[in-house]
């Protein structure tokens, strides 16, 4: 590379890793020779954190990363990460998997389209391309679910192809270096004059790791910052934390659903599969829904439950309530046993009576991992004829204790 013999793309796993090359950084105090995408570069190459995916020219691995980071910060996506390619180590055992355990793999990562289109994705290439990836930005971005950012993060980190992949740390750290209020076509013009002649992979992830640890959004380290004697922010604003303008995060919604455990009498409690699509989709739940406004919880879990399997119920017992966060929507949640009013239909259109053994093998959403005990306590009180199964409490009676009827659960816990 003319010019610039010290940065190179290093292989991975081997020769100077970013990983190997550790020192503390020294904040600079005028420009550099080569401007800011230069310091970046060796910045990185001194300080850069050792990534599983920095280790590897795998495609596969490096698309897996790269859909996992777009909504998960890179210390949560590790376990993930790890799991999901234990699971399907390459992009043939994924194209051969079946649904339920891609989203199982998928558990706890949230955002479970992510997952449901990786494996599309990998079934589509195996089956049209033989498995083999295309190598350039503007090829991988004509695959099925595959956007911009995407198609040029794997085709410079997995091919060094020389494009940047600009996510929101990306457009953050070139916005704030270059004082540019510039749209995605500008800023995307100004990261390939930035890049320039510069390694593509370390430029690409540098990049990245910068807006992570020093160009944070709210509160950006500059008084520690390596690039600081390059960066217009720094220079022209009294708090560079303010730019780029952010638009307010929308306020959450607040709703409230009713859930209910129901019983058969083979000690099996019926889970509903969510539709494909949407969110959580896929994943199994308890059957239930939205609460109207102004209506009783109690009511509304009885309407919501027969408007989804058809059967009708009673409430025997409130087993208690929680809350849960998702990203446009906080929803209080209230959890109760159910009686049924006649004999229980063993097949139910979109749902599956299942034993308490089964429940590990489901992919199941956060918010029913946290109704577990509460299930489970349900089922062996029903195994062991004990107080609380369907019929113990008198008709219509509700025994109601918020913070779960086990002495545990309960709002948040
Ligand atoms: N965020 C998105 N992609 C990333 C990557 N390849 N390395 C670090 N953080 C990221």
């Amino acid at each position: 590379m003319a010019g610039l013999p010290t940065l190179s793309d290093p292989a991975p796993g081997r020769g100077r890793s970013p990983a190997r090359a550790r020192s503390p950084a020294t904040p600079r105090k005028g420009p550099s020779r080569g401007g800011w995408p230069t310091a970046l570069v060796e910045w990185f190459q001194r300080e850069a954190r050792p990534l599983p995916w920095r280790e590897t020219r795998d495609p596969y691995r490096i698309l897996v990363a790269e859909v996992l980071l777009q909504q998960t910060r890179v210390d949560q996506a590790l376990p993930f990460y790890h799991r999901f390619l234990r699971r399907f180590p390459t992009l043939d055992a994924l194209a051969r998997a079946r649904e339920p355990s891609v989203l199982k793999a998928w558990e706890g990562a949230g955002y479970y389209a992510r997952a449901r289109h990786l494996h599309a994705l990998a079934r589509t290439l195996v089956r049209e391309q033989g498995g083999r990836f295309p190598r350039s930005a503007r090829e991988l971005s004509t695959l099925p679910g595959v956007g911009p950012y995407t198609s040029r993060a794997v085709a410079a980190l997995a091919f060094g192809e020389r494009v940047v992949a600009l996510d929101s740390n990306g457009v953050r750290v070139l916005s704030r270096l270059e004082l540019s209020k510039g749209g995605p076509a500008e800023l995307g013009e100004r990261a390939d004059r930035a890049l320039g002649e510069l390694p593509p992979r370390a430029f690409n992830e540098a990049l990245m790791e910068f807006g992570q640890r020093y160009c944070l959004p709210r509160r950006p380290r500059c008084r520690e910052c390596p690039l600081r004697g390059e960066c217009l922010a720094v220079r022209k604003l009294a708090d560079p934390g303010v730019f780029p303008p952010r638009r307010p995060a929308p306020a959450r919604v607040r709703e409230e659903e009713g859930r209910g455990v129901l019983v058969s009498p083979g000690g099996r409690v019926l889970l509903h599969r969510r539709p494909s699509r949407g969110l959580l989709g896929g994943l199994w739940e308890l059957p239930g829904g939205r609460i109207r406004a102004g209506e009783e919880p109690r009511s509304g879990v009885v309407r919501t439950w027969k408007a989804s399997t058809g059967i009708a119920t009673r409430v025997v017992a409130e087993l208690g309530r929680l809350e849960q966060e998702y990203s446009h929507r906080h929803v209080v949640v209230h959890v109760f046993q159910l009686a049924a009013r006649g004999r229980v239909p063993q097949e139910v259109a979109s749902a599956r009576w299942v034993r308490a053994s089964d429940l590990p093998r489901l992919a199941l959403p956060r918010v029913v991992h946290r109704m577990r005990p509460w299930i489970e306590e349900v089922l062996r009180r029903h195994r062991a004829g004990e107080e609380g199964t369907p019929g113990s409490f008198a008709p219509g009676r509700v025994k109601r204790n918020p913070r779960g009827p086990f002495g545990r659960g309960g709002n948040g816990a």
